[in-house]
This record gives C-alpha cells, structure tokens and sequence, in this order.
C-alpha cells in the first residue's frame, strides 16, 4: 500500500484539490453530472453496454467516475461483468476518496457499499463483484499503459489539466492508449487542448470536438475503427 498519500486542500469544505498539481479533482459544477456527461455520453454510454463491457481509465482520483459507471450499470440492469481499469500514480487514502463523495447523494448507496473496500483495492489492486472488476494499476501511467495486457471498449483520459499534467497527454502515452483500444474503441475527455487532439489524432483515433459541459466551451471524444460496427 501507498505509505505517502497526496495532499488535499479542500475548497468550500467539499472541493478536493491536488497539491502536487494544483487542480481540483472534478467539475466544481457538479462532477456526478459531468461524469455522466463527459465520459459516459462522451463514449456512447450507457448505451453501449453489454456483458464483458471493458472501461479503462488514467486517473482513478476520488473513484467518482469509476461510481458513477457502476451506477449507470446497475440502473441500467445490464448482466454480466462490468470490467473498470484505472492507472492511477497517487492514490488517495480511503477516507478522503469518501469525503470527497459525499455532495453526490445519488451515488451514496453505492459509495458506502464501496468505502470498506478502498482500502482492499489499494492493497490488492483487485475488487471482485458479481457485478463488477475493478483494476486499480498503481504507479506512472506512462510506464504502466504499455505493459498493460488488456484492451478497453472506452477510455475516460481524466488526467489533471493538461497544462498542470502534460504526463498524461503526451504523444507516447496516448499511442498506448490507442494500442490497447479494441478496433472498434472510443475515448472521451473533458479537455479540447489542441495539443491533446493533435496527439489523440497521431495515435491514430478519429477525434471530435463537442460542446462541453458546464462552463467549458468544448470537449473531446473520438474512435478507433468504424462507427457503425461498435
Ligand atoms: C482529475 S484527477 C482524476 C479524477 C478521477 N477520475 C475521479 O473520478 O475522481 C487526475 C488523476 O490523475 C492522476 N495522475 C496524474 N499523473 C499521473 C501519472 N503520471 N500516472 C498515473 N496517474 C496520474 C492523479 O493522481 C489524479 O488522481
């Protein structure tokens, strides 16, 4: 387990932000719904469900998004495994991963069924639910995607800014991300930094600009493969 556990500083009481980087973790809006927004809808989801379905992630953060997919799942009363991969290079300890979850009173239920876990995940860096597998993949994303021997159905890239965090928007790391995307795979993400589609566009993804959620202007979301075939 991590003995050293980013700090926090807690805006308004409920807002975490990183130190080390100097940004909050989610949408000061309403992150539940930006979530919802941004990477499920940005990804054709709930829709595109089915059993097996394989989520991957850079960025585990607070487990918002990972929660809210469970949420979307279960909601939706979709069978099978639902499969959710994060990279994640500093995990938070369990406690603040719950304090920052408390504002989302849809996700509550979910997130007490979750908490006694966190601490199992950050050991194991395995959660087994009839329903539900969650990988958590600690370290450096960059060294960590490559080895990876999986592939995802969609990609959330929920890295902190890409000016405060352009580790996890560089060209190698989002070559890794398409070469473990299933041929008919799709990403989304709440940045439209040119830098970021340049980069998702080399890898070899169809990249779209859409409009954001909230008060950002834009986002991006893009696939590998033909769309009809997803
Ligand atoms: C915006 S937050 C993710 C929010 C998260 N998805 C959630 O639901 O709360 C960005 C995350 O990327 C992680 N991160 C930053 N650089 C990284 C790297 N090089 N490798 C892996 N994770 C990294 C940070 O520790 C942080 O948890």
């Amino acid at each position: 387990m991590n003995s050293t556990f980013p700090e926090l500083v807690w805006r308004s009481d409920m807002m975490p932000i990183s130190k080390r980087f100097d940004d909050p973790y989610f949408s000061v809006d309403n992150g539940f719904a930006e979530t919802n927004y941004v990477f499920l809808k940005g990804n054709g989801l709930p829709e595109r469900f089915r059993e097996g379905f394989s989520i991957a992630e850079l960025g585990f953060g607070t487990g918002l998004n990972f929660l809210t997919t469970v949420f979307s799942w279960r909601e939706r009363k979709c069978s099978g495994i639902l499969r959710f991969t994060s990279f994640e290079a500093f995990a938070l300890q369990p406690d603040d991963m719950i304090r920052a979850l408390l504002p989302f009173e849809e996700l509550q239920d979910i997130v007490d069924e979750f908490a006694p876990l966190w601490s199992d995940l950050l050991e194991s860096g395995k959660i087994i639910l009839p329903d539900v597998e969650l990988t958590l993949i600690q370290g450096d994303a960059r060294r960590q995607v490559p080895n990876w021997t999986g592939l995802a159905d969609c990609w959330y890239l929920d890295g902190f800014s890409p000016a405060k965090n352009p580790e996890l928007w560089g060209a190698d790391i989002l070559q890794s991300v398409f070469d473990h995307t299933h041929p008919k795979g799709t990403f989304a993400t709440y940045t439209a930094a040119a830098i970021v589609r340049q980069n998702l566009r080399s890898a070899g993804f169809e990249v779209s600009r859409i409009p954001g959620f909230g008060r950002k202007r834009h986002m991006s979301h893009g696939h590998k493969g033909a769309l009809d075939a997803k």
